[in-house]
């Protein structure tokens, strides 16, 4: 039998994988999903420890497209609330489901989940990854890019989950990326090295600054995620001070970017925080699709995973 693949971080899957994943998710977008139904009698659980509007809802409809059945349980209503290990709640799920979704705080959590099932586990979120974002982000690079695919991202804010998974995926597809961040906010360097590694092989070129108008300097795509995420509540003066005004996402750093730049962000948005109103909702914003390729790429994902 071959062994269970998990998708806990962009490195596990081969950039050929990932590569294969995006192009199916565009072919679905164009010509529809298949009538074959390929997750017809798999269940998904999709066990949430925090709030979500995209990434539940995006997993129910891929899900569903494919003709499975998803389950969504919040954490909270779970025994694991009650303080159940996430060992014994992996265990017993995997009687019962053929893959499980989770977005949890901490990142050992799907490590420990990983290891206690017997099906495959789907990062939807953790503080040190977002993988499923980072698969939908190449998708959307690639719609608004030409052929072969060469393109420069400038991520401006924090290094965070949502930077750090876009910054190897965009290693592993030989998409150049400059990150932009408060020296404190870097991505943490064992992920940087990880995305130098795929890096080799793609010749994508990743630069770490701490000057936006450096980062932004002719990018194709200039891409942001809020300063304060979900767990950091306690931490949002401290943090608002190290980005702002600078690391602001608005009209003037836009100048620098190409003139036909897109913007991004994974949302949801904190308005006039790290992006203002005209970008996020102006002519060169591309959020919406983004949004949607979600669903597209989770999709791919799951047929793959449960092939
Ligand atoms: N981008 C993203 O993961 O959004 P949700 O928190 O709404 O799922
Ligand atoms: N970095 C954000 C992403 C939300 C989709 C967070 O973790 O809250």
């Amino acid at each position: 039998m071959a062994s269970v693949r998990h998708f806990l971080e962009i490195g596990d899957v081969t950039a050929k994988e990932l590569d294969a994943i995006v192009l199916t998710a565009l072919k679905w977008r164009k010509q529809g999903y298949p009538k074959t139904k390929p997750l017809a009698g798999k269940n998904v659980a999709l066990i949430f420890q925090k709030p979500s509007t995209r990434t539940r809802v995006s997993f129910e409809a891929a899900v569903s497209k494919l003709g499975g059945n998803s389950m969504y349980l919040s954490a909270n209503e779970l025994q694991l609330g009650r303080g159940e290990s996430v060992e014994d709640t992996g265990k017993v799920l995997s009687r019962y489901v053929d893959c499980i979704v989770a977005r949890v705080f901490s990142h050992r959590d799907l490590i420990e989940l990983s290891k206690n099932g017997r099906v495959p586990v789907v990062n939807a979120l953790s503080d040190q990854h977002h993988p499923c974002q980072a698969l939908a982000d190449i998708m959307t690079i690639y719609m608004y890019s030409k052929k072969p695919y060469r393109a420069k991202v400038a991520f401006v804010g924090d290094g965070n989950n949502v930077c750090v998974s876009l910054m190897q995926a965009c290693a592993a597809t030989g998409i150049d990326i400059s990150v932009a961040s408060p020296p404190e906010y870097r991505p943490p360097e064992n992920e940087v090295k990880k995305a130098q590694k795929y890096a080799e092989h793609t010749g994508a070129s990743i630069v770490l600054t701490d000057n936006p108008v450096e980062a932004v300097k002719d990018a194709d795509f200039v891409y942001t995620d809020v300063f304060v995420s979900m767990g950091q509540e306690s931490e949002k003066q401290r943090k608002l001070a190290a980005f702002l005004p600078r690391f602001q996402v608005n009209s003037g750093l836009m100048t620098y970017a190409k003139p036909n730049a897109k913007f991004m962000h994974c949302m949801p948005m904190h308005l006039n925080e790290e992006v203002t109103p005209d970008v996020a909702y102006g002519p060169q914003s591309i959020i919406y699709d983004q949004a949607e390729n979600r669903m597209h790429t989770e999709a791919a994902l799951l047929k793959f995973l449960l092939r």
